[in-house]
């Protein structure tokens, strides 16, 4: 339900959503951050309204039959996000927060930094392109309106928390668009993409159990898992949801492609080349 609710809906899709409307009420569709952002947000809108829906409406919806209801689902999501730091958004101060810096063989760490990194340097050159020292940053009010919007209704306020309410700074930019480019790619593909594998196997990590886990060693037997685990027309419903949230869409457009060629500029055209080439991209 943490997973679900939290690390996937909220971090990742609701998040978007206010990255997303901030973006198309603040900036004209010929600012460089709209064109640099917008073909992130693509199908942001259309995949959390239908998302909403399906998880929620009908009868057998996954989150109103789960242990915790819809009310309790939302609940979780404003505590989480009331709590919420900057810091813990941005993944290479999340990973030296939780002590998680040298474990072995941790792929989401390894491949996550890389990625971010990447990302860092094209966002780097991108918007230090267009602002070439801080009082463009500072004089840019479609810039400051953008996130002042985001800071009121996606961080609800909380300054204690880290979250930026403007920017003073290029360097301010440079690491915000990072994590927003970040959250809708790599870390949604991360919480997102491998669902189906893992929770198809009900056991796994189930959105419903009918009965308390057992807290003592030996208590439990195959009459208490199975009086405990979700019926057959409950894992039906499960499976069906991380089947489509799993799914490998026909139209998705890949990290860095930007098929729609809004910039003109040669300069940028060439750092978007070079964003291609650190992916692996097929130029
Ligand atoms: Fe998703």
């Amino acid at each position: 339900m943490d997973h679900e609710s939290v690390h996937h809906l909220m971090n990742t899709h609701f998040l978007a959503e206010v990255y997303t409307l901030a973006t198309l009420r603040n900036f004209p569709v010929i600012h460089p951050l709209y064109k640099l952002l917008f073909p992130h947000f693509q199908d942001t809108l259309f995949v959390n309204t239908v998302g909403r829906k399906d998880l929620m409406e009908s009868d057998q919806a996954p989150f109103r039959i789960s242990s915790l209801g819809n009310d309790g689902m939302i609940e979780l999501m404003r505590r989480s996000i009331s709590e919420m730091t900057y810091s813990s958004l941005c993944l290479p101060e999340n990973i030296t927060a939780r002590g998680l810096e040298s474990i072995p063989n941790f792929y989401y760490r390894d491949d996550g930094l890389k990625l971010w990194n990447i990302i860092n340097s094209f966002v780097r050159a991108v918007v230090e392109y267009y602002y070439p020292s801080d009082s463009e940053v500072c004089k840019d009010t479609e810039l400051q309106e953008w996130i002042s919007e985001i800071f009121t209704h996606g961080f609800l306020g909380n300054k204690d928390a880290g979250f930026p309410a403007g920017f003073n700074t290029v360097e301010e930019v440079i690491k915000f668009i990072t994590m927003v480019i970040f959250k809708v790619t790599g870390q949604h593909a991360a919480v997102n993409s491998g669902q189906f594998d893992y929770c198809s196997w009900v056991p796994n990590g189930s959105l419903l159990l009918h009965k308390p886990p057992p807290t003592t060693k030996g208590q439990s037997s195959m009459k208490t898992i199975l009086e405990t685990l979700p019926n057959v027309g409950e894992t039906v419903s499960f499976a069906a949801m991380v089947w489509v949230l799993s799914k490998k869409y026909t139209d998705t457009v890949p990290m860095g492609t930007y098929p729609e060629e809004r910039f003109d500029e040669p300069a940028i055209k060439q750092m978007i080349k070079e964003f291609q080439a650190e992916l692996f991209l097929p130029q």
